[in-house]
């Protein structure tokens, strides 16, 4: 009996690859670089199942080329990247990764809060120069984090995630976005509408999904509402914020700092903000931990499994 096909658009984790070769034939062997417009064509033309990244644009022109196409399993829990409603139009299912990247965002989110408000990357960046005087008592002062008001917008799992962390930060949380969720036990969470989380948040950090809706969410009004010294730290999609602005709000000080996982043109990142000493910039790592992309990847091939198997998709999102 003849396998599906299935077409990667990049390589997975070795334990994701290692399963494979027995359930489906691979279309060609993925290139560890994005691939060209070509090369997308001519997997989507042969594919019954296709594994694609969030930097893949699936267009309805992409869609219409691939006539055994069964379904789409997004390797990302965002999926802004894919035309939803072409597939749904022609009967394609799309899937997405929750849940098993909750905890590897959350952490990172919590890795840019710190390393920006303590100026962690700085002073290494100091230390490596070999220019370090020694301690004294004005020198790289940063921000207390402790204590302080964690302002989150979108509180879907990474949001409610971040949020969790701050109560051992002794932080109270408040939080804008559509959904109200009930705060855990003891714990100081409060909705407020997006000014007054902006207004009020010594840190504010963005977890809402990219949509018409959120695009430039935070521009030029909204970072002029925050504090001066409050920290933005994203690593949600890059043009919920106009970056533009960003780079201008940081300049004047009008905000303190930022910290950023994701950018509005990835993998360009604007000069303005490279050239910041009080941004830390990451090469959108949210969910790069190898447990969680070995995670990503078998939620993946669950979904194909079910799909070609005439099952409901696990996590479908059209
Ligand atoms: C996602 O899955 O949407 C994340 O951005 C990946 O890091």
């Amino acid at each position: 009996m003849t396998k599906p096909t299935l077409f990667l658009t990049r390589p997975l984790p070795e334990p994701v690859m290692a399963g494979i070769p027995a359930r489906y034939e691979l279309i060609s062997d993925p290139p560890d670089r994005p691939p060209s417009p070509v090369e997308l064509k001519q997997g989507f033309a042969r594919a019954d199942a296709v594994i694609c990244t969030l930097s893949d644009r699936i267009d309805a022109d992409l869609l219409s080329h691939a006539p055994r196409l069964k379904i789409v399993a997004n390797y990302a829990v965002g999926y802004n990247n894919i035309d939803l409603a072409a597939a749904r139009s022609r009967h394609i299912v799309v899937t997405n990764t929750p849940d098993v990247l909750t905890d590897s965002t959350a952490d990172l989110t919590w890795a840019l809060l710190l390393a920006v408000a303590r100026r962690v990357v700085e002073g290494d960046r100091w230390i490596r120069t070999g220019t370090w005087p020694g301690w004294a008592p004005t020198q790289m002062l940063g921000s207390d984090v402790s204590g302080k008001t964690l302002g989150i917008v979108g509180m879907g799992r990474i949001g409610q995630a971040v949020a969790q962390r701050g109560a051992v930060f002794r932080m109270p949380v408040i939080y804008a976005g559509r959904r109200r969720v009930p705060a855990p036990l003891d714990l100081p969470w409060e909705w407020q509408p997006l000014d007054a989380v902006l207004a009020k948040s010594d840190f504010l950090s963005l977890h809402v999904p990219l949509t018409d809706m959120t695009r430039h969410l935070i521009g030029p009004r909204e970072l002029t509402l925050m504090k001066p010294t409050a920290y933005l730290v994203n690593t949600s999609r890059g043009p919920v914020i106009d970056e533009a602005a960003l780079v201008s709000a940081l300049e004047a000080g009008t905000i303190a700092g930022a910290g950023l996982d994701v950018y509005e043109q990835e993998p360009t990142v604007c000069a303005g903000l490279i050239s910041l000493p009080n941004v830390v910039l990451l090469p959108h790592l949210g969910s790069a931990t190898l447990e969680t992309r070995v995670r990503m990847g078998l939620i993946c091939l669950d979904n194909i499994a079910a799909v070609l198997g005439g099952r409901p998709a696990l996590n479908r999102v059209n």
